[in-house]
């Protein structure tokens, strides 16, 4: 199956190499089918083998293609999506070359009694598919105190379970191939090989929504249910970055076959764009505008103001130097230069099961001293997101949470939150600043303090995160470092999977707990939950759960007891427990803000199986 994907990438273009690489995709889409594959097919679909679709396609090789120009130094990658069995329309630069780093298929239908997945396995445009072995495997609620939204997370089905793999084909407007497919190894749910999968992250369930629940379990009397069915590929792995699509002036649309339903590909509409404004790729800069003392130190105690400025690849500014977009003009999709702001008021996220990276919140932080960086466990509250007189939250004191942070959302909080809530204050088409301020405390201890902003561009079928930190010195010149009691993480992390590559492109580990504190209404933010929570789920983390040394470096960082750090892995503890601590009704936390309180420090100081 490598095959494809070893192979030059056809920079004569010749049409006369076509042939034979079909046949390497068709030999290994027919061993496929033979093999594991039966078992994710509904059956129906399989009554077309997908040899005749592919002869008669390597046949339609269109011969009237000039040469492509020269591939550009970089190939881009490309994020497919498809909804309810229609592929998104792709505008992409002409005569690029692109690799395929991103595949977000969903099937969703509407019901109003529970039928937990009923509709979706037989009226949607997953019904073909092999549902055998699905089951619930999670459950969560948001929305205290009411009403709910109650999420149930089903896995396992067979389609979701077994290997299979994607063929993308650039066509005309006729069908006919423009140039040669390139073969995508989707993987399997239960086995991650870094060498012959094209994904590093993997994610196929179905999630079941009921809205208007009156507790976070009960939902009798909700009229409101959606079914989906998802499917996550995302960060290609280095190997496959090698599998290049070069479009041709006829390419018009990208056909994208499912090996699990090979006879009824997707269609993706290609609109190639001659001359965009813009070039692929995202650099994001914030720099402080309050200009140091002589020493290059701040004095605790300083308002200081930063600036954000978001360019593409080429150096070239996205937005006017002072000012950001309206949400209006941006949200949900981007802007035509490619900005994004938060967007889960239109597809919702949950962490680890749905679309996170669709997220794509622009948002900054400061944390500091590096020296005292540690997790923050007091909780936000939803009015401090509210309150038209703040902009930046405080979200940990020296006193409080012995590390000083404070972020912001842009467009602040209380435009994105606020214009959602009152929609009638036209916050939503108020241009928005490029600059905020952060106000380091008086009784600051000295040190370096980071600064960092995070966002996602998507312009031109290229959908990519990019982030930046910088430091500055408070008080004293000297810098300081944080201790990490986690890492290095790259023993899995590599080849495409480096964490400067995946979720925010940002390997600066020291320069997450800020924005990842505990939130009222999302008490799941903190790092330690995220990362057990994402790892204990995924049926691909490649060593044994219980060996904590996997990620901690020591003993002592395993024993803060709380239900927080330990349910985020854990679906249950003994009745003792729960007689004392209250029954589990989070499948992130355990509970509600008492989560992150420490349990106990008697208990638990070693873990079975840690390692350490
Ligand atoms: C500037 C703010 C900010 C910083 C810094 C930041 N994050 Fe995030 N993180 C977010 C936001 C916002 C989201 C929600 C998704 C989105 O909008 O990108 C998120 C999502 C996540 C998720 C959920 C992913 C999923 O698939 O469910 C994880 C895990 C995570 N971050 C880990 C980290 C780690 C590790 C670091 C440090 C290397 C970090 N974050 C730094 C803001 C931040
Ligand atoms: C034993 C292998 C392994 C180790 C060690 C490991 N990871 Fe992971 N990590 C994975 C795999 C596999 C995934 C993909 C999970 C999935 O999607 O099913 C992942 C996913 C993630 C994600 C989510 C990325 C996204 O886009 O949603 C983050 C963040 C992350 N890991 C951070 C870390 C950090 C931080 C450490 C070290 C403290 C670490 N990982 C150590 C294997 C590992
Ligand atoms: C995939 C990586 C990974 C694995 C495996 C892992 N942890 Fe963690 N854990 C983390 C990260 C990252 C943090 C946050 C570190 C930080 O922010 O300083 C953390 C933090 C913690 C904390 C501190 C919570 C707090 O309130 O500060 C505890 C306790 C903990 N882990 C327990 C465990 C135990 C017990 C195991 C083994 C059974 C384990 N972890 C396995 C990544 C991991
Ligand atoms: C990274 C995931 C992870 C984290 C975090 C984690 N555990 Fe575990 N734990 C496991 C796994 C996996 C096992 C072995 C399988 C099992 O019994 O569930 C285990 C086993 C145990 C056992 C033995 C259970 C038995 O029946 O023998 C206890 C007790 C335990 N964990 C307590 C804790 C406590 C307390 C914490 C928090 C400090 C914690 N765990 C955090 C994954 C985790």
């Amino acid at each position: 199956m490598g095959g494809l994907g070893a192979s030059p990438t056809g920079r004569d273009g010749s049409v006369s190499r076509l042939p034979p690489l079909l046949a390497i995709g068709r030999a290994a889409l027919l061993s496929s089918l033979a093999g594991g594959l039966l078992l994710g097919c509904g059956g129906e679909e399989l009554a077309d083998t997908p040899e005749d679709t592919l002869d008669a396609q390597s046949q339609a090789v269109s011969s009237d293609e000039r040469r492509p120009s020269p591939a550009p130094s970089g190939a881009v990658g490309l994020a497919l999506e498809v909804e309810n069995g229609v592929g998104r329309p792709l505008r992409v630069r002409a005569g690029g070359t692109f690799y395929v780093n991103q595949i977000d298929i969903r099937a969703a239908v509407q019901s109003s009694t529970d039928e937990g997945l009923g509709t979706l396995r037989t009226g949607s445009d997953f019904a073909g598919l092999g549902w055998g072995g699905v089951r619930q495997a999670d459950q969560e609620a948001v929305g205290a105190p009411g009403p709910y939204t109650r999420r149930r997370f089903y896995r396992d089905a067979a389609w979701m379970d077994v290997p299979s793999f994607f063929i993308v084909e650039p066509v005309d407007a006729h069908g006919r191939l423009t140039g040669r497919p390139v073969m995508l190894n989707a993987g399997s749910e239960y086995r991650r090989r870094t060498e012959r999968d094209d994904f590093f992250i993997r994610r196929f369930r179905a999630i079941q929504t009921a809205s208007g629940c009156a507790t976070h379990d009960d939902c009798s009397g909700s009229t409101s249910f959606e079914e989906e069915a998802l499917v996550e590929l995302r960060n290609a792995y280095d190997h496959a970055r090698a599998k290049t699509l070069t479009f041709r002036p006829g390419t018009r649309a990208l056909r994208l076959r499912w090996s699990l339903r090979p006879a009824a590909p997707y269609e993706i509409p290609v609109e190639q764009v001659a001359n965009p404004q813009y070039a692929y790729g995202f650099a994001m800069d914030v720099v402080p505008l309050t200009p140091p003392r002589p020493d290059g130190t701040y004095a605790p105690g300083s308002e200081i103001t930063f600036q954000l400025t978001l360019r593409d690849g080429a150096g070239q500014r996205l937005h006017p130097a002072g000012s950001l977009p309206a949400y209006n003009e941006v949200a949900p999709d981007g802007n035509e230069a490619g900005i994004n702001y938060y967007r889960a008021f239109f597809d919702a996220s949950t962490t680890y099961y749905r679309r996170k990276h669709r997220e794509r919140m622009l948002m900054t932080q400061i944390i500091g001293p590096a020296q005292h960086i540690q997790p923050i466990r007091s909780i936000v509250g939803l009015d401090a997101f509210l309150d038209p007189a703040v902009d930046e939250q405080v979200i940990a004191t020296p006193e409080r949470d012995g590390v000083f942070s404070q972020f912001a959302t842009l467009p602040f909080a209380n435009v994105l939150f606020r214009g959602a809530f009152f929609p009638n204050e036209g916050l939503w088409d108020r241009p928005n600043t490029d600059m905020w301020q952060y106000t380091i405390p008086a009784n600051a201890a000295p040190g370096t303090y980071l600064v960092t902003v995070k966002g996602r561009r998507t312009y031109l079928g290229e959908d990519i995160p990019g982030s930046r930190t910088i430091e500055i010195q408070v008080g004293t010149p000297e810098r300081t470092r944080a201790t990490l009691t986690t890492g290095p993480c790259n023993s899995c992390h590599s080849q495409g999977g480096e964490l400067s590559q995946v979720l925010h492109a940002n390997d600066n580990r020291a320069a997450c707990a800020g924005c990842h504190a505990p939130l009222a209404f999302e008490l799941e933010g903190p790092i330690f939950v995220r990362t057990h929570f994402i790892h204990s789920r995924s049926n691909r983390f490649d060593a044994p759960l219980e060996k904590c040394s996997s990620c901690h470096l020591t003993k002592e960082s395993t024993q803060r007891t709380s239900k927080a750090a330990c349910l985020s892995c854990h679906k249950s503890y003994p009745d003792s427990h729960v007689e004392h601590f209250g029954p589990i009704e989070s499948m992130y936390v355990g509970g509600g803000p008492e989560s992150f309180q420490q349990c106990t420090g008697a208990c638990h100081n070693q873990h079975p199986g840690s390692g350490l």
